[in-house]
């Protein structure tokens, strides 16, 4: 959940003493003359602290001030900036989750927030704000009693003079969207299983009025599901197979596709992962809940597109009916496959989901999310999510929303005769590459004979960039909602 409740105002309408007053200063052009003449008190206090040295405004970094007569607040804090010749709606993002990160430290309810001196914000920069107090703020404590850590949910306002309203309300419907991402990723797999989050694609259906159809075990068979069919042997619990249909557009009106792997605990299977880090596995459906996340907030905004979105969900286990290393599978496609490591299954369920929606639906574009490898952390960190494509163009398009929202995507190639990794002796397909060499691209490779020809497809793998466990700014510690703020922007270019 978010810690605060957010609402704009204008300066003079500022009901009550806030707890604290919140401002930016950029490092190389320091305050701002209307913030001098309307706090000089104040101004001269900061003035001595940035002489000093002991205060530069870069990036993040805070300095608090206590007010005794001020009607507005006892508190003022000031947020550097950075320089202004660099400056970007992300650094707003990050000072906007500095300055919650700082309310919360502080153990404070409310407070106001304005920027650069009470100019006026631009959308972005207002839409970035707003996402930075929601996504800054965000704590799970689903299953903590409550402690004096946390006072309860507090409420933030932004002082603005320019119409942003919208902008806010935007940014924070954005937010709500990887909040919902994040908590069912915080959510363990013994709560989050394939009927939570079926249930949850269920609520978000009915608001958004959209069509759902779920596929239990029993339909796998005759739907030629083979590949969730064979991970899902291994467990008791029930795997579903979800699909969402969200038809807001006219006929002329592109469609979208989203594939997310929902895979709500990864063992391994047969070909067991080690016992230290498998806990994180709760984590490995992060695919399907950033497909939720952007459902939920689809169904808010209702765009003016078709998105169809499918979620293969299941446990990797290890029951007495698991899949096992040379087991054969035919996917939706007819392809089949054969097992070489149990633990490479993300690839299986996906190879349904994908083979599925591109059956039946015509896509002007098809991206997939999956924590699928191991190999994208060795390649990319925790920073970026990587991406391959069958299509340049789709994918330069991800690229440069990446860059924009900072919702960051980095490319590796995907050259045809990738498919050479994945041939098997007795079946058309494996399900592993060669030894320790491409595993990224090698379940690109994979998942690629399941698109059908002539969809624009971009697979991202957000091993890396789903969870992290050291936080940083307005990525808390946790699932960080990754590809939720980048699909919502490429919706947002498609209308
Ligand atoms: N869920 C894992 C990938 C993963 C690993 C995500 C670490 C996040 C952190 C996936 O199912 C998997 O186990 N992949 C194997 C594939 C291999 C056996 C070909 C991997 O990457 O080691
Ligand atoms: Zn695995
Ligand atoms: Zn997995």
């Amino acid at each position: 959940m978010s810690l605060f409740n957010l609402s704009a105002i204008k300066l003079k309408d500022l009901p009550k003493a806030q707890d604290a007053y919140i401002f930016g200063i950029f490092s190389d052009t320091g305050i701002s003359a209307k913030f001098k003449s309307a706090h000089p008190n104040l101004c001269k206090q900061i003035t001595l602290a940035m002489d000093s040295g002991e205060f530069e405004a870069k990036l993040n970094q805070t300095l608090v001030h206590y007010m005794p007569d001020c009607e507005t607040s006892k508190r003022y804090i000031a947020v550097g900036l950075g320089d202004s010749k660099n400056f970007t709606a992300d650094f707003l993002r990050q000072v906007a989750a500095t300055a919650a990160k700082k309310i919360l430290d502080l153990k404070l309810t409310s407070f106001a927030i304005e920027f650069m001196g009470e100019s006026n914000l631009a959308a972005a920069d207002a839409q970035a704000l707003a996402e930075g107090l929601v996504l800054g703020s965000y704590r799970f404590l689903n299953y903590k009693k409550p402690s004096d850590d946390y006072p309860g949910i507090g409420s933030a306002v932004v002082i603005t003079d320019s119409a942003i309203s919208k902008a806010l309300d935007y940014g924070m419907q954005i937010a709500a969207g990887v909040v919902v991402t994040r908590d069912l990723g915080n959510h363990p797999s013994n709560i989050a299983t394939p009927s939570y989050l079926a249930d949850t694609a269920e609520a978000i259906a009915k608001l958004g009025g959209m069509k759902i159809k779920v596929y239990e075990r029993e339909d796998f068979e005759k739907m030629g599901f083979g590949g969730i069919q064979g991970v899902a042997q291994g467990s008791d619990v029930p795997p579903k197979f979800i699909v969402m249909e969200y038809l807001g557009g006219g006929p002329k009106a592109k469609t979208l596709g989203l594939v997310g792997k929902g895979l709500t605990f990864d063992s391994g299977g047969i070909s067991i992962k080690p016992a230290a880090g498998m806990d994180e596995m709760k984590f490995d459906m992060l695919g399907g809940a950033a497909v939720l996340g952007i459902m939920s907030i689809v169904a808010e905004i209702k765009p003016k597109l078709n998105i169809i979105a499918v979620i293969p969900s299941t446990e990797n286990m290890n029951g007495g009916e698991a899949y096992k290393p040379g087991d054969i599978l035919t996917a939706y496609n007819g392809k089949t496959i054969e097992i070489l490591n149990t633990d490479a299954e993300g690839r299986l369920i996906l190879a349904d989901g994908l083979a599925y929606i591109t059956d039946k639906y015509k896509l002007d574009g098809l991206v997939d999310f999956a924590t699928l490898t191991g190999a994208v952390v060795v390649a990319l960190g925790h920073r970026y999510s990587g991406l391959l494509t069958n299509d340049q163009v789709f994918a330069d398009q991800l690229i440069e929303i990446g860059q924009k929202t900072q919702d960051r995507v980095w490319q590796m190639p995907l050259d045809d005769e990738y498919a050479e990794d994945i041939k098997s002796k007795i079946a058309d397909v494996k399900n592993t590459g060669a030894a320790r060499e491409a595993g990224t691209i090698a379940a690109a490779a994979f998942l690629r004979e399941f698109v059908k020809e002539g969809t624009p497809w971009c697979h991202i793998d957000i091993a890396g960039s789903g969870w992290l466990k050291k936080g940083r700014s307005y990525q808390p510690e946790g699932p960080t909602g990754a590809g939720v703020r980048l699909i919502m922007e490429l919706i947002r270019s498609w209308e």
